[in-house]
C-alpha cells in the first residue's frame, strides 16, 4: 500500500487548486484531482486566492492563472524563459510589491541579464566541485544530528533530524554560527508556512509575522556582509561580497535577498524530501531493504527518486512576454501560468508507473529541482548530498529507523511539507 495511490473523487468542474480546501483533502485525493486534470483538462484556468480585507491595499486581486498539470508543457515553458518570465511580478501567484522586493526580489524572480549575473557570481559556491569539497562538513553534521537523538530511541524525526542537517550547513557554508541557527530555523519556518497556525498563531496578522522574519533574516545578513567585507573568511558571505563581476559587485542588499532565498529554497525543500524519504521507505520496507543493502549503489538513483516521490516545492509561476501557444491554449502577454511540478512528476506519458516508489527508478526524468533552464536549482547537488549522506548515516547508524503513525502534513498550496513525525529506532550511544 502507497498512502498515495490517486482516488479520483472530483469532476474536472469541482477542483479548484485557488482553494485551501483542497489542499487539506488527502494526499490520494490530490493525486487523483491531478490526474483527472492531466487526462481531461490539462491548463484549466483559476480565479486567484482572495487576497484577505487587511491586504487587498499592498496586493492587488490578480487576473487568475493557467495550471499546467502536464510535464511536456512544464518542460517547453521551462525552456523559453524569454517568453515565460519570471521577474515580471515574481514566481508567486500574486504579483510581489515593492515592499517585499527588496528581501525577495533575489534570483528566482529575475529575467536576463540580471538573473545571468547573480548566478555566474553564486554558482561556483554550489557546483559540483564545491559540494564535494564540503562533503566532509555534510557527513560531520548528519552524524552530529544523529549523536542527539541516538540514545533516545525515539524523536520527532522532521525537527530533530530531517531540519537540523540543511539548516546548520547553509548557515555554515554562509559563515553564520550556531548561535543564530535557531532564529533562522523559525523565520524560515514563517515565510514559507503559508500562515498555518503551528507557526503563525491564529488571530495575529500573518502577513506582519511574515514581513518580520525577513527583515530579522536581512538585518543577521546585512550585520555579517558588513563585517565579511572588512573582514573576508572562506565562507560564501565572504565570496559574494567580495566577488567582482564585470567589475560589479552585489549590493548588501542583494546579498540579503540571496541568504532568504537559500534559506527558504535551501532548507524547507532539503527537510522535506528526506522527512518523506523516511516516510516512504517505511511504508514501502522492500525499497528501503534495497537501499540499505547498498546505500552508495542505490543512492545514484533513490536520491532522486525521493525528490521526485515528495515533489517538495509544487508550483514555480512564470508570466507570458508575448502572446504565444503552449498545448493547444492560446496565451496572452500578461497571463499567468502555475506549473505544477507535483503534477508533472506523477505524469503517465512520462513515468512508467509513476505511482510506485522505486529507488532503482532509472530513467528518472522528474522535476523536482524544476525544469530544464536558466531557473533550474542551484542547490541541487547540495541537496543531493545532503539526502545522500542523511540516509547513509541513519541506516549504518540507527538501522531500524522508522516512521510511526500518520505524518502531521503542512497546510500549503505551495510546499509539500510535513511539519512532524515521530520515528523509533533501537537506542544507540553517540559516538
Ligand atoms: C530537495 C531539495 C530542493 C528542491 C525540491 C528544490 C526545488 C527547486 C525548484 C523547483 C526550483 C526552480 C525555481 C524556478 O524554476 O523558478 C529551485 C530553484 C532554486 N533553488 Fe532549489 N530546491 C531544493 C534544494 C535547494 C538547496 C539546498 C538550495 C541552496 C542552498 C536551493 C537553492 C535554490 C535557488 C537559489 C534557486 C533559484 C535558482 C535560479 O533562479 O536561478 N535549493 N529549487
Amino acid at each position: 500500500m502507497t498512502g498515495v495511490e490517486p482516488r479520483a473523487v472530483l469532476t474536472p468542474d469541482e477542483i479548484d487548486l485557488s482553494d485551501i480546501a483542497f489542499w487539506a483533502r488527502p494526499w490520494d485525493e490530490r493525486e487523483g484531482a491531478f490526474q483527472t486534470l492531466r487526462h481531461e483538462r490539462p491548463m484549466p484556468f483559476f480565479k486567484e486566492p482572495e487576497i484577505p480585507e487587511a491586504l487587498s491595499a499592498m496586493i492587488p486581486q490578480g487576473p487568475g492563472y493557467y495550471a499546467l498539470t502536464r510535464h511536456a508543457h512544464i518542460s517547453e515553458a521551462s525552456r523559453h524563459p524569454e517568453i515565460f518570465e519570471s521577474g515580471r511580478g515574481a514566481t508567486s501567484i500574486v504579483d510581489m510589491p515593492e515592499e517585499m522586493l527588496d528581501f525577495f526580489g533575489s534570483m528566482i524572480n529575475m529575467d536576463n541579464p540580471r538573473h545571468a549575473r547573480l548566478r555566474r557570481i553564486v554558482s561556483a559556491a554550489f557546483n559540483p566541485r564545491m559540494i564535494k569539497s564540503i562533503e566532509d562538513r555534510i557527513d560531520f553534521v548528519a552524524n552530529d544530528v544523529i549523536d542527539r537523538v541516538a540514545p533516545l530511541g525515539g524523536c520527532d524525526f522532521v525537527t530533530d533530524v530531517a531540519a537540523r542537517l540543511p539548516l546548520e550547513i547553509i548557515c555554515d557554508m554562509m559563515g553564520i554560527g550556531a548561535s543564530d541557527y535557531d532564529t533562522v530555523f523559525s523565520a524560515s519556518n514563517i515565510i514559507l508556512s503559508s500562515g498555518d497556525t503551528e507557526y503563525v498563531p491564529e488571530g495575529s496578522d500573518a502577513m506582519a509575522a511574515f514581513m518580520m522574519a525577513a527583515q530579522q533574516l536581512n538585518m543577521l545578513m546585512i550585520d555579517l556582509a558588513t563585517h565579511r567585507r572588512e573582514n573576508p573568511t572562506d565562507d560564501v558571505t565572504s565570496a559574494l561580497v567580495n566577488t567582482n563581476v564585470d567589475g560589479e559587485q552585489l549590493t548588501d542588499t542583494e546579498v540579503a535577498a540571496f541568504f532568504i532565498l537559500l534559506v527558504v529554497a535551501g532548507n524547507e525543500t532539503t527537510r522535506n524530501a528526506i522527512s518523506h524519504g523516511l516516510l516512504a521507505m517505511t511504508q514501502h520496507p522492500e525499497q528501503r531493504a534495497l537501499w540499505q543493502a547498498d546505500p552508495a549503489g542505490i543512492a545514484a538513483t533513490g536520491v532522486d527518486e525521493v525528490v521526485r516521490w515528495g515533489s517538495p516545492v509544487i508550483w514555480m509561476r512564470r508570466t507570458v512576454a508575448s502572446d504565444t501557444v503552449l498545448g493547444e491554449v492560446e496565451l496572452h502577454e500578461g497571463d499567468k501560468v502555475i506549473m505544477f511540478y507535483n503534477s508533472a512528476n506523477r505524469d503517465e506519458d512520462v513515468f512508467d508507473d509513476p505511482f510506485t516508489f522505486d529507488v532503482r527508478r532509472s530513467p528518472n526524468p522528474h522535476i523536482g529541482f524544476g525544469a530544464a533552464g536558466p531557473h533550474f536549482c542551484l542547490g541541487a547537488h547540495l541537496a543531493r548530498q545532503e539526502i545522500d549522506v542523511m540516509f547513509r548515516r541513519l541506516f549504518e547508524r540507527l538501522p531500524d529507523i522508522k516512521s510511526v503513525g500518520e505524518p502531521d502534513r503542512l497546510l500549503s498550496p505551495f510546499i509539500n511539507g510535513i511539519k512532524h513525525l515521530d520515528c523509533t529506532f533501537t537506542p544507540a550511544a553517540p559516538r
